[in-house]
């Protein structure tokens, strides 16, 4: 596991644009797989600049996002697929048919989720996933307790995580108690990982991600044995990485 820490969420912001842009470029038919949430959002808008600077371009590549929550139609403006038009597909050169998504509206789940790891596996597997991390530790919709072999699954959101989305939603009322997600073999099973955490109140999360036990309890903790995973924080989310490696040192 790498640790890098930006200086603060601009720094870490453009530090993940330009791995995903170097992606890119070394790869123009690379499969991505994104992330959702409010932590990337300004990653997005560097990367859409990017674009409309030629400086990269989106044309050849597949995106896969992590998860959708269940029973919202993508015309939905709280469901993934409408935050993923919104703040990227619309806004680069990405052909829509190379974009894809768990169907919220799937009414065999089942068979949408054995069918979206078709698709992932017929891409050729993912090649850079990004992901932020929930503050119990969750990174797409796989809350603590998962099964470390689970794939694309339908998942039940944790209190915690509902109180947390609401800020996206109108009422704590309105956010969807269920989900469609990756599992965490899916996510095991990209070729590279980039994480992304920002602010004082993912601190203690990302500790537990980085020096915890290895847990079904904090399911972003598998991630410390991934062969190529990347863990970049700001300061404030770093803030106790920084005092162990000052212990250590
Ligand atoms: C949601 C998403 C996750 C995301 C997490 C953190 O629950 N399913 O993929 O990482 O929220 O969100 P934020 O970046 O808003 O803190």
């Amino acid at each position: 596991m790498r640790i890098v820490i930006a200086k603060d969420y601009e720094d870490l912001s453009r530090k993940a644009a330009h791995v995903i842009a170097g992606q890119l470029i070394m790869r123009p038919d690379t499969v991505l797989g994104l992330a959702t949430g409010a932590t990337p959002l300004r990653c997005y808008e560097l990367l859409t600049h990017m674009a409309e600077e030629k400086l990269v371009s989106f044309r050849q590549c597949k995106i896969f996002n992590l998860d959708e929550y269940y029973s919202l139609s993508p015309e939905n403006p709280q469901s993934y697929g409408y935050f993923m038009k919104q703040h990227l597909f619309s806004r680069v050169d990405i052909l829509p048919e190379n974009t894809f998504i768990p169907n919220g509206l799937a009414e065999n789940i089942a068979q949408e989720c054995q069918a979206y790891e078709d698709l992932i596996r017929r891409a050729g597997g993912i090649d850079l996933q990004l992901l932020g991390i929930g503050r119990n530790g969750h990174i797409g919709f796989n809350e603590p307790d998962v099964s470390f072999e689970a794939f694309t699954h339908l998942v039940a959101l944790d209190q915690d995580t509902i109180q947390a989305n609401s800020k996206f939603f109108n009422t704590r009322e309105e956010v969807p108690k269920t989900a469609i997600s990756m599992g965490i073999k899916t996510i095991m099973q990209a070729r590279g990982i980039l994480l992304l955490a920002s602010g004082a109140e993912k601190a203690e999360t990302v500790y537990q991600m980085v020096y915890g036990k290895i847990s079904p309890d904090v399911p972003a903790s598998v991630l410390q044995i991934h062969p190529n995973a990347t863990v970049l924080v700001d300061e404030a989310a770093g803030q106790r990485l920084q005092e162990m490696q000052n212990k250590v040192l």
